[in-house]
């Protein structure tokens, strides 16, 4: 640990990438695992352009069941601790995968969410978009301007990331010195990725997961426990 915060405090340039693991903590839940989104759900029936545009309302019902439970839920002392350093590295980037909008509430903003935001909705018609946080009364929901079905501002399987997050983070990736992977599963690309294009490039790489993954492997450091607790051990203990 000692070695690794030297790491972090050394580097000119800082980039984090966290998975929902991040967030468990604050009492989201997690895709993978026991208890887990995807245990006993199918994703290719809920998370793709095709489920949504054969049912909508069913897709959405799912969304707003997933927004009730989040709604509750309040930054962890993770999500703290990756806001503190980020005003104290003057080269930052906080790449998350999470869509619970956990981190902005925390006080991040070098941050770019590249799987989009759950409170974020969009009209399918019309392309308006806007900061929903209540819940609807008929689903789906339709576009106030145009009647246009409303969808959640969240990337789907077999859709393309958001551009200006996805270029902010390869951008990031290299360029950066350390890199720290926290509460990712690291299967879903591309962010299965960013670990061995980051070390390709000689940045270190650190891990932050009570489990293995497929990146373990090439890390320079493996911390295994919660992030609620590791993350600031790292970066502000
Ligand atoms: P996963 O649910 O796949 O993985 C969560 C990871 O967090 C696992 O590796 C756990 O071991 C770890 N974990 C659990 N509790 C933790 C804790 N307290 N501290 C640290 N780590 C902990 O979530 P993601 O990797 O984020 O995409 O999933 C990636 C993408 O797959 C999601 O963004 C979502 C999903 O399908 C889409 O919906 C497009």
């Amino acid at each position: 640990m000692k070695t690794a915060k030297e790491w972090v405090r050394g580097s000119r340039s800082l980039c984090v990438l966290t998975g929902a693991g991040v967030s468990a903590e604050s009492g989201v839940p997690t895709f993978r695992g026991e208890g887990g989104l995807w245990k006993g759900r199918d994703p290719v029936s809920l998370a793709t352009p095709g489920a949504f545009a054969e049912d909508p309302g069913g897709v959405w019902e799912w969304y707003q069941w997933r927004r009730g439970k989040i709604r509750g839920c309040a930054p962890n002392p993770g999500h703290l601790s990756l806001a503190a350093v980020e005003r104290e590295k003057p080269d930052f980037l906080l790449v998350t995968q999470n869509v619970d909008g956990l981190h902005r509430a925390a006080g991040s903003r070098r941050m770019v969410e590249i799987h989009g935001n759950i409170w974020i909705v969009r009209c399918t018609g019309c392309g308006a978009e806007r900061d929903e946080r209540g819940d609807f009364e008929t689903l789906p929901p339709r576009c106030g301007s145009c009647g246009g079905i409303l969808r959640p501002g969240v990337v789907w399987f077999g859709e393309m990331l958001p551009r200006e997050a996805s270029e902010a983070a390869a951008e990031m990736l290299d360029r950066c010195e350390v890199l720290i992977v926290a509460g990712t599963s690291a299967v879903v690309a591309p962010a299965s990725g960013y670990a061995a294009a980051a070390k390709r490039r000689g940045a270190r790489v650190i891990e932050v997961n009570p489990d293995e993954t497929p990146i373990s492997g090439i890390c320079d450091a493996v911390f295994r426990g919660r992030s609620a607790e590791l993350l600031p051990a790292l970066l502000t203990d």
